[in-house]
């Protein structure tokens, strides 16, 4: 789906490290590590997340693709070490020889990818299936978002992000108080966010085939995102109750240049960027992982149990809105890329 900002990410939750290829970046480009790292740190903080960030706070190292701080149009390799790594070397070994069963579980996770990623590739032991859909992929995804945004930054496109509820609670006041009572509660939840970028250009995306349109691939780009439930553009999940005097966004002339009052829109028609502010909402579902565990089976012998804990967040939504920044950001990068062309910046 990116055609020009092409990236491939690998690893898995307790491997080694996690790794990104990106391709496409043209020449030029200053990469600045303090930057890409601030984004890391970012997806690690939020109010409810669990131990991860005592463990180890993330860092990328450029193995490839960057010389003197700048891009030389070459891959860009990134790499992120799992620090905790230490403690699961022979959990997590390539070697038949160290086979063993230590974290070994059985049990069929609700809201995991559990039960169908088991029975897909065929594996027992659903700490296979874990250890790769579970969302630490997300971090290099962050760092190659944090690359993404550097690139955006040369065309002065700006993002910022804001969570809108969690639970009942809409100030962040009433997050914390929600977030705590579930905690206190062994429960989880999810919540509601806003992503915005500015000064984009008109018409990047186009109308002309149904995988063209930038609302299409920004849907894709978040739908995809663990947790995440729905996406949508502007007013678009509340379009439904309001009329099409009321939902459209006139259009006036000021000094010859084209402006509007609203941007029930967000900033896309036809599948196209319109000069607005890109306005993505989106709703992360509730954790799956409860410290008072859901009923489930198990799936050795089909007994029904309760589903396997392991550290988990309470809730996530400030983290899940830093990763929606990333990936939007690589969409935007990918269409600018698109619409021009070029092998080198200045
Ligand atoms: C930043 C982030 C952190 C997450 N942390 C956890 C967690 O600690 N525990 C958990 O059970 N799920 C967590 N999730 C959600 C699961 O990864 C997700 O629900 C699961 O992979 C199933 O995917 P699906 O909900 O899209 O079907 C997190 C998701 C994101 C985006």
């Amino acid at each position: 789906m990116l055609e020009k900002f092409r990236f491939l990410t690998s690893g898995e939750s307790h491997g080694k490290c996690l790794t990104a290829i990106i391709e496409g970046l043209p020449a030029g480009l200053n990469i600045d590590t303090n930057f890409i790292n601030s984004e890391l740190k970012r997806r690690q903080q939020g109010y409810g997340r669990g131990g991860r960030m005592a463990i180890e706070a993330d860092t990328a190292e450029i193995t490839s693709g960057v010389r003197f701080g700048k891009t030389i149009g070459s891959p860009v390799t990134l790499v992120i070490c799992n620090k905790d790594y230490e403690n699961w070397q022979k959990i997590m070994s390539i070697n038949p020889e160290d086979t063993n069963d230590e974290k070994s579980f059985t049990a069929y996770r609700p809201g995991h990818a559990d039960y169908a990623g088991s029975i897909k590739y065929n594996h027992k032991d659903l700490r296979n299936v874990l250890e790769r859909s579970s969302a630490r992929k997300t971090a290099i995804e962050v760092a190659v978002g944090a690359v993404a945004k550097l690139f955006l930054k040369h065309y002065n496109i700006e993002c910022t992000s804001k969570i809108l509820q969690i639970g009942n609670g809409k100030t962040e006041e009433e997050f914390h108080k929600e977030i705590d009572k579930a905690k206190e509660a062994g429960d989880t939840l999810g919540g509601k966010f806003e992503i915005t970028y500015t000064n984009l250009p008109v018409g990047l995306g186009s109308y002309v085939h149904w995988d063209r349109g930038i609302d299409g691939k920004i849907a894709q780009a978040v739908m995809s995102i663990p947790a995440v439930k729905s996406v949508s553009i502007g007013d678009g999940e509340d379009a439904y109750k309001i009329s099409g005097k009321d939902f459209h966004d006139e259009i006036y002339c000021e000094n010859g240049n084209i402006t509007r009052n609203t941007n029930h829109a967000g900033g896309i028609e036809g599948g196209m960027t319109n000069g607005e502010d890109l306005i993505v909402k989106a709703v992360m579902k509730p954790i799956p992982t409860l410290k008072t565990p859901l009923a489930t089976v198990d799936s050795k012998n089909m007994a029904e149990t309760t589903a396997h804990f392991e550290r988990s967040d309470t809730c996530a939504v400030e983290a899940c809105a830093v990763v929606a920044e990333a990936r939007i950001a690589c969409v935007l990068a990918n269409e600018i890329m698109l619409k021009y062309p070029t092998d080198y910046i200045e």
